[in-house]
Parts: structure tokens; C-alpha cells; sequence
């Protein structure tokens, strides 16, 4: 959470901190903030808002020059969000300022000491402890910046990216992180250089990054090579300069109004994307070299453990039917964030799958720390690529879905289950658990997915009619049996997350037991009702429904006549394999919630108190 940026250089950092935070804003919107060293002295602004209301702020408060700056835009940890508690954070001379994303656990110790030896707060924040912790150690030790930032994180337990600079000595900047992610930008022939906690606000200046790993800090300056020491052993490390492979057009809204709904769109292209290179129909092959180059481990391992968060623990749900299906490996999916603390059984037989969009989830990556710990072999399915699950893991299969900006995921989930429907038909392959005959026709069904996707896409003005009908509901329910059961969650989890209406996700056949009390003539009730899958089954549960008044909004197969008679709407899908209806039945159901936010005014790319990547537990 929280993204942070800044510029050393000899361009104007003002636009391009402002520039660099709109883009990081899918990381936390509650307050913004901006230092810049106009040559004398630092100017500083930062209010509660978005970067939209720091803009304004500037304009009229502050001036814009200088050619090093860092900023912040904020989802709040420690500290209320208000003018005062966003960052930058100055220390009590004023000489150092800093930003932070992370939480640093320890600050209350620190700040008790600092305390004593006179230094007073003006936040409630552990940001401003860690500067001036900063400070009093760059004057007890009497050291630069770089060695002071660097005695300061030995003494903290915690998390965190930070960019720190010092205005009597305005030539560096000093970065480290532990935990959240930060990328450095190298200009041409050193003349400057960019910092974020992702290399989106850098990418029309440069294709040359350097990821920190964790542990790590670095002195950049003007001119030279960026320094790269381990923060505990103070050792030098050799920069890996990464060529990006990120465009501008892939973090702009291209048109679209919304970039969930540019996503949404993307997915026909994003699932070609995840395959491409892969899934060799002619050929009859599926090549990973992840899979591949481990094949023993999968084929040896007793069962397959799924960690994940949010939408990715859905898709980890729909690869639990799809892997026990296809490939008859027992599979068990778990939220990261319980698997972490409840010492769970892992033996040197299990497979570990961590998928994480985002690859920063807190949550996720320590699961994978802990499978790592305890002999397991840890597989990462992950969108951006350099991510810290994605190097943590010993192998992986990226879902090269392209950055996914909106925070209510969309193409993740559908690239995500299209990687691992590519892994367990791999599996399956090797394991002689499909029959030739059927693995061929998986493999055609699944090259033709995206021209489907696109197919289901159409409906859209449909969905937005039927739209029009719920926006003002307080509940809904979502039923799903099977591979759908999963998108049944995943379609309520959307709508809650953007429009704020109660939702929830059920298996169909779960319904009589508890949920069905709800039922009544304002209750819409959303049935996947997709013509394979105890399809019978599901029509008998519309009926229960039926018969108790609730709406039925039912998403069913093309051509579906009896479904039809008794749902009060019916949206439909193309046919497809059974396994691979999620990645059809998913699409009205984002469209749904979509519309329905758009329609009652909610902030649809950044929803109340969410943040893209929760980097905090
Ligand atoms: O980046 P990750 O896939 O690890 O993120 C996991 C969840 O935080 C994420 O899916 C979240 O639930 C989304 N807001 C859902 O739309």
C-alpha cells in the first residue's frame, strides 16, 4: 500500500512526481503529498485527498521548481488520513525529509527514546519517527545520509520502501526497502534518475530499472552508478538493470471511462497473452518451462497447497476442481493470510501454488516464505513481473496479463485460471489422467476462449439494462455450483468492493441451508446456470427461488430455453468445456458490478478504504 516516487536530475521534478503519483494512486488514495529542493531551500505540500486535491493545493500554495523532489500518495496505517499525517515527513531540523510505504512495528519504542532526548511529533505517524530516528543517528554518529539511513533500518522491525534526501547535502537520494517494493530508473548517461514503488512513473523516460530486493538500500546520485548495499552486513551488490517491458498505452485509459472497464475489455487479448507460446494446438503440447523444468516435483508431490488472496484465492478455487479433474492431484486452497499463522502440516512432498497478481500481498509472500522454510517446492502464478513473490518462489508461470490498474481485479482472475488450466492440462499430459482424445479437444477449447470472451462482451448493454433494475438494492446473492461455485464468490466480492452493496457468494445447494431466509421479492439473486454442470440441479434451486419471490438475474448458456421461462432476466454465455465456463461466466458478472457502481456514483477505479496491493498484513 502507498506508492511513493521521486526525481534527481535536471528536468523539473514537479510534473513528473505529480505524474508518477496519479499513476501509483491504485496503491492508496487517502492523502497526497510532494517535497521539492527549489535550490535553497525545500518546499513542501500535502494534504488529506487525492493527488487531484494536492494539485490544487500546489497551485496555489508552493512553487513548483527544483529538480529533485520526492512524493507520496497514502492509504493509512498508522494515523488518521488529514493534512498532517500524509507525507513527506520532515525531521524535527527540517534537513531531512522522507516517504514511506510500510509500517514500521517498533515505532512506539523509538518514538518513547527520540522522546527522550527531546524530540517531539507533530503526527501520529511511524514515518515521522523513522526520520527522526534518522536524524539523531546521522548526529550522534556524525555520518552521511546513506550510513545514517543505514544504522537507522538496523534498529526497526517492520516494513518498508522509503526515499529519504537531505537539503543541506541536495545531490542524493537515499532509497532501502524491506517488504514493499521500490524501482529505480536510470536516465541516460546517469544524468538522471527516477524512484517508485513500481516503474510505471518512469516508463516515458526509461526502459532501464533496477528492482531492490529486500535488505537492500541505494545512494543514487547524479553522474554516477547507483551504490547497492545490504542494509545488516553492509556489503555491495551488483545492480541488475532490467529492460522493461511495460508501455505507456498499457497504463492509460485508452479511451475508456473507467480502467476497469478498459480491463474488463482487455481480457480477450490478456488470455491470447497468458497462452501464447504455451498452448501449441498443432503440435498437441502445452510448453512451461516452469512445469517443465520440475516435472518430478509435481508428478512426487503428495498434494498441491493454493495460497492466495481476494480474487486470486477464487482462482485458486476454480484450479482446485480443474487440477483434481484434469490431472487427479489432490489439492487444498487456503487464504495466505491464515495458512501463515495457523502452523499448518508442510512436508518436502508438497507443491506449494502462491498466485498473487500483484506479487507484493503481504500475506501471500509470507506463505511462501513459510512453505519455502519448510521443504516444499513453491510455484508463483503472478502478474508483474520482478515482483517479490515472483522471485521468491523457485519457479513460476507469469500470467502476462499487462499492469492491471483498477483495483477491483478483473483480467487477473481470468489470465490466472487460464495458467493454471494450462498447468493442469500439462500435468494431466504427463500423467496419463486424460485421454488423448480429450486433452486435444481442451486444448482447441481453450485456444478459442479469448474469440468467446469476446463474444460474451456483447452483452454489455444488456447487463447495463438490467443494471438499471438493482442499483438501489442493499443485498444480493450469488449461486454457483462446480467450477462456478468460485465465480459466485468472485462476482459478489466485485460488487461489494466497488458499489458497496452487501454481497454474497454461495454454492447453490448450500442455499436451503441458511440463505434462503433472505429471500424475498427485493432480493436479487444472481444463478450461473451454465447448460453443463448438475445444470438440472440449479434449475430446481431458480425454481426454490422462484416460488419465494426473489429476482432471478441467471447466466446461462446460448440457446437455453427453460432457464429462460422462470428467470426474471437471462444473460447469455457461448458454450464451452465445463472447466472453462469461469472464464465466460465472470465477464457479465463484472460487467454487473460495474454498471451498478458507475450508476450509483461510486469511485469504481479506487473504491473506499482498498489499495491495489495490500503490502500490510
Ligand atoms: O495482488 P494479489 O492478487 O495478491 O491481490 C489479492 C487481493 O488483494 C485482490 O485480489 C483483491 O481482493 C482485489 N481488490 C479484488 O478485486
Amino acid at each position: 500500500m502507498c506508492g511513493i516516487t521521486g526525481y534527481i536530475g535536471y528536468r523539473d521534478a514537479y510534473p513528473i512526481i505529480i505524474n508518477g503519483l496519479q499513476r501509483l494512486e491504485y496503491r492508496g488514495y487517502d492523502s497526497a503529498g510532494i517535497v521539492l529542493y527549489d535550490g535553497k531551500d525545500i518546499v513542501l505540500s500535502k494534504t488529506k485527498g487525492k493527488v487531484s486535491d494536492l494539485l490544487e493545493r500546489t497551485a496555489s500554495e508552493i512553487s513548483t521548481k527544483g529538480n529533485l523532489g520526492i512524493g507520496h500518495t497514502r492509504w493509512a496505517t498508522h494515523g488518521v488520513p488529514n493534512d498532517v499525517n500524509s507525507h513527506p515527513h520532515t525531521s524535527a531540523s527540517g534537513e531531512l525529509v522522507i516517504v514511506h510505504n510500510g509500517i514500521i512495528e517498533n515505532y512506539d519504542t523509538i518514538k518513547k527514546e527520540l522522546t527522550n532526548r527531546g524530540y517531539s511529533f507533530k503526527s501520529d505517524t511511524d514515518t515521522e519517527v523513522l526520520v527522526n530516528l534518522i536524524e539523531e543517528v546521522k548526529k550522534q554518529y556524525k555520518v552521511k545520509l546513506g550510513k545514517a539511513v543505514q544504522i537507522a533500518l538496523n534498529q526497526v522491525i517492520g516494513a518498508y520502501a522509503i526515499a529519504v534526501f537531505d537539503k543541506s547535502k541536495p545531490d542524493e537520494i537515499v532509497v532501502a526497502r524491506l517488504g514493499s517494493p521500490i524501482a529505480i530508473g536510470i536516465g541516460k548517461d546517469k544524468k538522471e534518475f527516477f524512484v517508485a514503488s513500481d516503474a510505471s512513473p518512469f516508463i516515458e523516460y526509461t526502459k532501464d530499472a533496477i528492482y531492490l530486493e529486500d535488505e537492500e538500500m541505494a545512494i543514487i546520485k547524479v553522474g554516477k552508478d547507483v551504490e547497492i548495499r545490504k542494509i545488516h552486513d553492509d556489503s555491495l551488490v551488483d545492480a541488475d538493470v532490467q529492460e522493461l517491458q511495460m508501455n505507456l498505452e498499457q497504463i492509460e485509459k485508452s479511451g475508456y471511462d473507467h480502467f476497469m472497464l478498459k480491463e474488463i475489455y482487455e481480457q480477450p487479448r490478456a488470455i491470447t497473452d497468458t497462452y501464447r507460446g504455451r498452448l501449441l494446438r498443432n503440435e498437441g503440447l502445452i510448453k512451461m518451462a516452469g512445469v517443465e523444468d520440475n516435472m518430478k516435483k509435481f508428478l512426487n508431490a503428495d498434494r498441491i497447497i493454493i495460497v492466495a488472496c481476494g480474487t486470486s484465492w477464487h482462482a485458486g478455487l476454480v484450479a482446485e476442481y480443474i487440477f483434481e479433474e484434469f490431472a487427479r492431484i489432490p489439492v487444498e486452497v487456503e487464504y495466505a493470510s491464515e495458512f501463515r499463522y495457523r502452523n499448518p502440516i508442510i512436508t518436502e512432498k508438497d507443491v506449494l501454488i502462491a498466485i498473487s497478481q500483484s506479487g507484493e500481498t503481504a500475506d501471500t509472500l509470507a506463505a511462501v516464505k513459510l512453505a519455502k522454510e519448510k521443504g516444499a517446492f513453491v510455484f508463483g502464478v503472478c502478474n508483474v513481473v520482478g515482483s517479490s513473490i515472483a522471485r521468491e518462489t523457485h519457479a513460476g508461470a507469469y500470467t502476462h496479463a499487462g499492469p492491471e490498474i483498477g483495483v477491483a481485479s478483473t483480467k487477473a482472475f481470468t489470465t490466472q485460471i487460464t495458467v493454471l488450466s494450462l498447468m493442469a492440462l500439462r500435468l494431466s499430459r504427463a500423467k496419463g489422467t486424460m485421454s488423448s482424445s480429450d486433452y486435444r479437444l481442451h486444448l482447441q477449447e481453450l485456444e478459442l476462449i479469448p474469440e468467446k470472451v469476446e463474444r460474451a462482451l456483447k452483452i454489455d448493454e444488456h447487463v447495463k439494462e438490467i443494471a438499471k433494475e438493482y442499483l438501489l438494492s442493499t443485498n444480493c446473492l450469488y449461486l454457483g455450483r462446480g467450477y462456478n461455485f468460485p465465480v459466485a464468490l468472485e462476482g459478489a466480492l466485485k460488487l461489494k468492493e466497488i458499489s458497496y452493496i452487501h454481497a454474497e457468494g454461495y454454492p447453490a445447494a448450500e442455499m436451503k441451508h441458511g440463505p434462503i431466509a433472505l429471500i424475498d421479492d427485493r432480493m436479487p439473486v444472481i444463478v450461473i446456470a451454465t447448460s453443463m454442470g448438475h445444470y438440472e440441479k440449479v434449475v430446481s434451486n431458480i425454481q426454490e427461488i422462484k416460488s419465494r419471490k426473489g429476482k432471478i438475474i441467471a447466466v446461462v448458456t446460448e440457446g437455453d430455453v427453460q432457464v429462460k421461462e422462470i428467470a426474471d432476466h437471462v444473460i447469455e454465455i457461448p458454450e464451452t468445456e465445463e472447466a472453462f465456463t469461469p472464464l465466460l461466466t465472470t465477464i457479465p458478472l463484472q460487467l454487473l458490478s460495474y454498471h451498478i457502481a458507475v450508476m450509483r456514483n461510486c469511485n469504481v477505479d479506487q473504491p473506499r478504504n482498498l489499495a491495489k496491493s495490500v503490502t500490510v498484513e
